[in-house]
């Protein structure tokens, strides 16, 4: 209910749980859809829009490791839908090889995106009316991954990153909510560069019998996305949603 008549960006909505996420939505009854992602793919927008004809749906070209695509695409979504009331942004790589490409493509673009999001959705601006922006962070979000220690690295930057976002005074002035979920593993996988090149030595691979299917997942995310606090962390594992209690070593300090 929450989503009837709303308008959604989803970051990342040509990608695997993206374009299942933009299905759901679509189904929920939005009213606009907006797309940013790296390239065009015309087939995977008909046949989202032969799915529902009723909802405006528009792609933007976005690359998100540069902050000034991100601000001019949603300042153009915000002036052609309107508002702008939900982000997911579901866009990662898996590139051990190219440490630059990971940490900017995982974490640089999560810092632009919900930044330039922040800017266009917060009340304190005559065109926003608040919502709430849900990132895609991974389980190597809040575990050591061996075998791609550098993804797991940018993936716990993100949570971070967003848990000092998600605080009930960003959202008091706002009125955005900050959520991050962590699926574990989703069939299919993310593309990947082999780490073999650099840790020879570490293992790789996964469980499969752990595998949730991405249709799953994305049902998750949006049930993520409804009717949550800020600053809230999620694992989706086993097709299950599950909030994490984050460990607190240090506030409040000690008592003297
Ligand atoms: N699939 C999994 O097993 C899994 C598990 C845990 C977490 N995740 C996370 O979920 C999110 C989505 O994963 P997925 O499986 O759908 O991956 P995917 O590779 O299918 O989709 C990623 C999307 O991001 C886009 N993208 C890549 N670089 C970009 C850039 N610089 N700017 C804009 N768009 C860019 C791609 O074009 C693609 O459409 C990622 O953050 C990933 O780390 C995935």
């Amino acid at each position: 209910m929450q989503f009837v008549k709303k308008s959604v960006i989803v970051v990342g909505g040509y990608g695997g749980i993206g374009m299942e996420t933009c299905k759901i939505l679509l189904n929920r009854g939005i009213s606009n859809l907006g797309i940013f992602d790296l390239t065009e793919n015309d087939e995977k927008l008909n046949s989202l829009q032969s799915d529902d004809g009723n909802a405006q749906i528009r792609f933007w070209k976005v690359d998100v490791t540069n902050k000034l695509e991100c601000k001019t695409a949603f300042e153009s979504a915000a002036s052609e839908f309107g508002f702008i009331d939900f982000v997911v942004h579901s866009v990662g790589v898996v590139d051990e090889l190219d440490p630059e490409k990971a940490i900017g493509v995982n974490l640089l673009g999560t810092i632009n995106v919900n930044l330039a999001a922040i800017e266009c959705m917060t009340k304190e601006k005559e065109k926003g009316r608040g919502g709430a922006i849900l990132t895609i962070s991974s389980v190597f979000g809040l575990e050591p991954c061996s075998s791609y220690p550098v993804y797991a690295a940018a993936k716990h930057g993100i949570i971070g990153f967003l848990r000092s976002l998600g605080t009930e005074d960003l959202y008091n002035r706002t009125g955005v909510k900050i959520i991050v979920v962590c699926p574990g593993f989703t069939k299919p996988s993310m593309p990947r560069s082999t780490p073999d090149a650099i840790f020879p030595y570490l293992p790789v691979g996964s469980p499969d019998d752990r595998f949730q299917p991405v249709a799953d997942c994305a049902k998750r995310v949006v049930d993520a996305v409804e009717d949550n606090d800020t600053g809230t962390i999620w694992i989706i594992d086993n097709s299950e949603l599950t909030q994490v209690a984050p460990i607190k070593y240090f506030f409040p300090p000690p008592p003297q």
